[in-house]
């Protein structure tokens, strides 16, 4: 039997395979550099100097910007929900199935909700601007196991 420790393992090695590239540097160069602007639940705005390759979840992370991300992007979890602003929402990779699964289960859904650590930052995605919802859900909290895919 798979004891919760070992199942939160086996995420975060998931999370680690999926995401191993993810560096934590400074950009290399100028040209390496993706402007991000997060909008907290407070309605403040908080601008971070990105780059090619960061992780939208994990960059907000380092800046300390309040977005969860209870799966360690596993896409096991919702609770690193952003509203992308829409004008850069042709620019994203489509959502994976288990992604729209996971955002089904997130209160307030909008057209324009993807999870963020699914969002990995590239030169179209200069000047992003993403919003925190007010509210998430954790299911682990909640005592919900997502099922497996
Ligand atoms: S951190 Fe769980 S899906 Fe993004």
């Amino acid at each position: 039997m798979l004891t919760m420790a070992a199942f939160r393992r086996n995420l975060s090695l998931s999370a680690v395979a999926r995401h191993g590239d993810y560096e934590w540097e400074d950009p290399k160069s100028e040209a390496d550099v993706v402007n991000i602007t997060y909008i907290l639940r407070d309605g403040a705005i908080k601008n971070v100097r990105g780059k090619v390759g960061d992780n939208v979840m994990y960059l907000a992370h380092r800046y300390d910007v309040e977005l969860e991300g209870a799966c360690e992007a596993s896409l096991a979890c919702s609770t690193c929900h952003v509203y992308v602003d829409e004008k850069f929402l042709d620019k994203l990779e489509e959502p994976k199935e288990e992604e729209e699964d996971m955002l089904d289960m997130a209160p307030v859904l909008r057209p324009n909700s993807r999870l963020s650590c699914q969002i990995i930052l590239k030169p179209e995605l200069d000047g992003l601007i993403v919003t925190l919802p007010r509210i998430t859900r954790n299911f682990y909290v909640d005592g919900h196991v997502p099922e497996p895919h």
